[in-house]
């Protein structure tokens, strides 16, 4: 690189926090304080327009810092200082098209303000670490992560890097990695910020509120709480077993589905009613507070005793299952639901979408097994969702309930 001062020249790595803050478990934010030589550019007022254009992939971009500053009749261009090869040979040129003076150098203060969280973590936290907390989600105000043991001696430090760095968040909490609780809701440790956990989110074009201390929510099912509404059609008959605060419930009742919507979980009730009325579908969704067995027996049972007794007029009956942990154990729960009963005239059973987790290490048919026999396996709908850990899947299995299975 040509500079006017090849002593400031500084490897890439100089755009990090000083050395010193490794290993640090109570921040001290003025230890991230440190000077570094940059690149820059003295630009005249009048060539300034033209001059951004070609100097911008070249700015020295950090949080709180201003690349273009005013420097008497100059603007004084701050550059990146990595700027090599084919970057350098760019600025070079357009230096000389613009006949421009050459690269100087100068030094900068650069504060906690200027590093990002990334920044800071990176530069805290231990070298050997196998832990990261690059993966967090927010759900509202809140964010959550899911800290590895190696890093809880870290935790307050990064709570507070997290709720600095991210304004519109107020509090940051570490949540158990695995959920084993009958109510799926995490176990929450609050970590910096304040113990608010009622939040307000957005998912689907629906608003939901609820205690994020007390329910199950994962902004990771958007996706499959969007394709399952796609899958069916206003007038539709629903029942959701393990609705939760209404994810699925809610965007149904909009698109004019009937909904029947449960959880055992009186705080999920209490919301999924709330969430009926905050986005005005409580017409269509109906909530119940009911074991999911239960729900199946006296609710599904009436409802479609009465769906089949109807001019249906060529609606489905859906079922949506989602409590992926035990929702297979459900499933014995409609067997002779209607025993003794003449379905042969019944046109339309409902789909069931039921929930489950699969090993990496196990068959599909395998997990299946034990609720299908060879011929119902051959009428499922099997879909993976997501991966809920690298061993783990999360899956869907949707069909169409035979109807010996329920005479
Ligand atoms: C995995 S969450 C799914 C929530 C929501 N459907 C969603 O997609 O986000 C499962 C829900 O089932 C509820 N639940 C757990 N056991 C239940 C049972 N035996 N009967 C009814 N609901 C139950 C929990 O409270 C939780 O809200």
């Amino acid at each position: 690189m040509s500079t006017e001062n090849q002593e400031g020249a500084q490897p890439i790595s100089c755009i990090i926090p000083p050395a010193e803050v490794r290993g640090m478990k109570v921040l001290n934010r003025d230890a991230f304080s440190k000077d570094i030589n940059v690149p820059y550019i003295l630009v005249p007022v009048e060539k300034i327009k033209e001059a951004l254009k070609f100097l911008k992939p070249c700015f020295l971009k950090m949080p709180n810092l201003q690349p273009v500053q005013d420097d008497g009749e100059n603007k004084k261009i701050l550059l990146h200082p990595d700027l090599f090869d084919e970057k350098l040979l760019y600025l070079q040129k357009g230096l000389s098209k613009l006949n421009l003076n050459g690269i100087l150098w100068t030094s900068i203060t650069l504060n906690y303000e200027n590093w990002t969280a990334d920044h800071i973590l990176k530069a805290v936290l231990p070298l050997d670490s196998p832990g990261n907390v690059s993966s967090f989600s927010t759900v509202g105000h809140i964010i959550h992560i899911n800290l590895k043991p190696d890093l809880m001696d870290f935790k307050h430090l990064i709570g507070q890097v997290l709720l600095d760095k991210n304004p519109n968040i107020k509090t940051v909490v570490n949540k158990a990695h695995i959920i084993e609780n009958e109510f799926r809701n995490f176990n929450l440790e609050l970590l910096a910020g304040e113990p608010k956990y009622e939040v307000l989110v957005k998912e689907n074009n629906c608003q939901y509120a609820f205690d994020f201390s007390k329910v199950f929510w994962n902004p990771r099912l958007v996706h499959e709480h969007n394709e399952v509404v796609k899958r069916t059609r206003p007038g539709d008959l629903v029942y959701d077993v393990f609705a939760g605060v209404g994810p699925f419930a809610v965007p149904l009742a909009k698109k004019q589905c009937v909904v029947h919507a449960n959880d055992l979980n009186p705080d999920s009730f209490k919301w999924l009613c709330h969430n009926a009325g905050l986005n005005k579908v409580s017409q269509n969704l109906h909530c119940y507070n009911l074991d999911g067995k239960e729900f199946i027996q006296t609710i599904v049972k009436k409802g479609l005793a009465e769906f089949w007794n109807s001019d249906a007029d060529g609606h489905c009956v859906h079922i949506l299952m989602n409590l992926p942990a035990s929702a297979l154990e459900f499933l014995e729960s409609f067997n002779g639901l209607f025993a003794g009963e003449d379905l042969t005239n019944i046109g339309h059973m409902p789909i069931v979408y039921c929930y489950f987790f699969r090993r990496k290490d196990e068959n599909v048919s395998d997990v299946l097994g034990k609720y299908f026999d060879d011929e119902a396996q051959k009428t499922l709908e099997i879909t993976s969702v997501r991966l809920v850990a690298p061993n783990k899947m999360m899956m869907r299995v949707t069909y169409k309930i035979p109807k010996n299975f329920v005479s």
